[in-house]
């Protein structure tokens, strides 16, 4: 595991960037993880930045998000799909048949969980994953619990989720109390991961998922197990390392 502590937020995103942007300039057509959050929003500001001055060239880019809420159509604007489209997927040269969402509306979301592993085989596995943490030490949204889900899942969200995630809605009763997520199989099926944190509110998930046992309370230290991963955090973030 490498980790690599920035000043603040915009060195971590900075680094994250230069890491990705390294990843499709190896390979054209690398298969990318990607997480929504506040976390990863200045990766993404920079790598359409980096698109824009012809640095970069997503055409035969593959991307597949991690999770999504149950309920909310790609048109609400807390739904993870509208914020893809805003904060990357609008801005590169993705083809609209190389984005992969989890859908949030699926009438038969057992079936669409099964085609969604289905379709990341088929492309050949993630080659890198981005991750941020929740500050229960979810990932996607596999959250702590006495046990965790394998495959892509659905998922019933912890108060502490639908607490952390209200700053984007209007109110508390306005979140989803159920998601579809990757499930850690999935992730831990992942090539490379980059996982992302920064901020106060981060440091005892880092430093339990980083440092602690692994624990399904703490889906995040089943990070540890996996050969290659990257850790990107500012210093407010790793303050308990
Ligand atoms: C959300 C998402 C995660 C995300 C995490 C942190 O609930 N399901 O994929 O990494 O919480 O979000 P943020 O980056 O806004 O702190």
């Amino acid at each position: 595991m490498k980790i690599r502590i920035a000043e603040d937020y915009d060195q971590m995103s900075t680094w994250a960037a230069e890491l990705v942007a390294q990843q499709i300039k190896e390979k054209h057509n690398s298969v990318l993880g990607l997480a929504t959050g506040s976390t990863p929003e200045g990766l993404y500001r920079l790598l359409v930045q980096m698109y824009q001055e012809g640095k970069l060239d997503f055409s035969h880019i593959i991307t597949f998000n991690l999770d999504e809420y149950l309920g909310l159509a790609p048109t609400h604007p807390q739904s993870y799909a509208y914020f893809m489209h805003q904060h990357l997927l609008d801005h590169v040269n993705l083809k609209p048949e190389n984005i992969h969402l989890p859908d949030g509306l699926a009438q038969d979301l057992d079936a669409f969980c099964q085609k969604y592993e289905e379709q990341i085989i088929a492309a050949g596995g993630i080659d890198l994953q981005v991750l941020g943490i929740g500050r229960n030490g979810h990932i996607g949204f596999n959250e702590p619990h006495h046990y965790l889900s394998v495959g892509t899942h659905t998922v019933r969200l912890t108060e502490d989720t639908i607490e952390a995630n209200s700053r984007f809605f209007n109110s508390k009763d306005e979140v989803p109390h159920q998601a579809v997520t990757m499930g850690m199989g999935t992730i831990l099926k992942a090539k490379k991961i980059l996982l992302l944190a920064n901020g106060k509110t981060k440091a005892k998930a880092i430093k339990d998922a980083l440092c602690g046992r692994i624990t399904t309370r703490i889906p995040a230290s089943f990070l540890q197990l996996h050969r290659d991963i990257t850790v990107i955090v500012d210093k407010e973030a790793a303050s308990l390392l």
